[in-house]
């Protein structure tokens, strides 16, 4: 077991290594110090922050070694400089934050190797190997950090995947919605062993019945919101969202333009393409995702909703993991790695479906959530406070998950992730819910594509 540990924990900070390397390898230097966007870092400060956390948790905190560079320390913690202003600062040139990275990578490779990870006593940093899959995870964030910044960027392609393939033949034939039904199950968790404090404690939630969206709401069916004046009616938005909305002059997803003829069309990794109709939308905020929903007639589910959909399993009464078990993430199970740069058609990974049917749960896009981001009954932080504690508050939305952009070490049915009801860089989308007390639905194959939604709506289908 204790070997098997150390071997997971080489091959989960490799993994990340080798990403965090193709993403700033892409680039050339001057891009890489460069800000694409003042909501992003330049790539630099990632790489060397990405080092100083390693450095900090693992050569300091866990191996009691002395800084490397503690002049350094204070221009990589993220919250004495907003991103806006870390160009400002005088930060590592790139060959020194590589050089950075790969001495504090070699001397944490080395202090594994001597570091005995069995007979630790639990709770510490070392248990389970917690500190180092930790820093796994941290560098995984920020590979999705940096493709964000990736898809801001402006200038020639610099990423390119392969497409995922298409949907399964049965995509099409899939119920609009699935049913939950009531009743208690258990939130969170006390026992994966990388899990963050945010996912602790596990705990019961008794949550009433309710519907959920089969699968992420795709941009056909979002361009029928657009169509139908979705963005010009206050009657969808909550107030702070048609603020938002009116005062930036929204009128669709972030990176989608009209092209000539009023299609719609959308910058990826910097290509020009037409908006897929089967794919997930990609790219709209809080406030969007919640005009949407009640646009047709529904309503974003809570945290509890999207949780108990994807871990719940009715035949043993235990949540998963994930939703297809408790075994780790694989490929054929869901869009995770960016393996691809893009979601998957709604439909597919349908080894990947929820015990309720519900599929593309884990990744493919972030889903928002109706909730605020608040601590579980009985929270502690762990290990530090500025993880997660000081960002529990209404101020954040919660986004469950992870998208094509996260490593499948930062991913599991538990995971947690925040933002601002205004955000939009992120790889967010969402799915919808009702409560299960609302009347029957229709299923999807006796409507037009990209009219799901329209049972609740007044019947209009002028696409078929
Ligand atoms: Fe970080």
């Amino acid at each position: 077991m204790t070997r098997s540990l150390h071997d997971r924990i080489v091959a989960e900070l490799t993994a990340a290594r080798e990403r965090t390397t193709l993403l700033t390898d892409a680039v050339d230097d001057s891009d890489l110090v460069r800000q694409h966007s003042p909501l992003m870092s330049p790539l630099v400060w990632d790489l060397a922050h990405i080092a100083n956390q390693e450095e900090l948790w693992l050569l300091r905190a866990v191996g009691g070694r002395d800084a490397m560079y503690p002049q350094i320390d204070p221009l990589y913690d993220a919250f004495e400089h907003p991103r806006s202003q870390r160009p400002t600062l005088p930060l590592l040139p790139p060959d020194q934050a590589r050089a950075y990275g790969r001495e504090v990578r070699g001397r944490v490779l080395d202090l594994l190797e001597r570091t005995p990870l069995s007979g630790v006593s639990s709770g510490g940093l070392l248990a389970d190997g917690f500190a180092f899959g930790m820093v796994a995870q941290h560098e995984a964030q920020h590979d999705e950090t940096m493709l964000i910044t990736h898809q801001l960027r402006k200038g020639s392609p610099v990423l390119s995947a392969a497409p995922p393939g298409p949907p399964p033949a049965d995509a099409i034939r899939l119920p609009a919605e699935v049913l939950v039904p009531g009743g208690p199950f258990t939130m969170g968790t006390s026992s994966d062993p990388w899990a963050l404090d945010n996912e602790r404690p596990a705990h019961t939630v008794d949550v009433p019945g309710f519907s959920i969206d089969t699968t992420p709401v795709t941009c056909g069916q979002y361009q029928e919101f657009v169509a139908d004046g979705g963005y010009r009616d206050p009657r969808w938005w909550t107030q702070a969202g048609w603020d938002y909305v009116s005062r930036n002059r929204l009128e669709a997803p972030l990176y989608w333009e009209r092209a000539g003829g009023g299609q719609w069309v959308r910058r990826v990794f910097g290509r020009q393409e037409p908006v897929s109709p089967a794919e997930p939308v990609l790219h709209v905020s809080w406030y969007e995702a919640d005009a949407y929903a009640r646009w047709a007639g529904r309503r974003l589910p809570t945290e509890a909703e999207w949780e108990k959909a994807a871990r719940f399993d009715p035949r043993t009464g235990l949540s998963r993991r994930f939703p297809w078990g408790d075994a780790d993430a694989a490929p054929g199970l869901a869009n995770l790695g960016q393996r691809y740069l893009r979601p998957a058609p709604a439909g597919s990974y349908p080894d990947g479906a929820a015990p309720c049917g519900a599929r593309q749960l884990i990744g493919d896009v972030w889903e928002w959530t109706s909730s605020d981001f608040l601590p579980y009954p009985g929270f502690t932080a762990w290990p530090y406070k500025e993880y997660s504690e000081v960002f529990f508050g209404p101020e954040y939305k919660v986004l469950r998950g992870g998208s094509f952009a996260v490593s499948t070490v930062a991913c599991r049915g538990t995971f947690r992730n925040w933002d601002y009801p205004i955000r939009r860089q992120i790889f967010s989308g969402f799915r919808t819910a009702r409560d299960a007390s609302l009347g029957l639905v229709a299923d999807r194959s006796s409507l037009c594509a990209g009219t799901w939604h329209t049972w609740v709506r007044p019947p209009r289908c002028g696409r078929c």
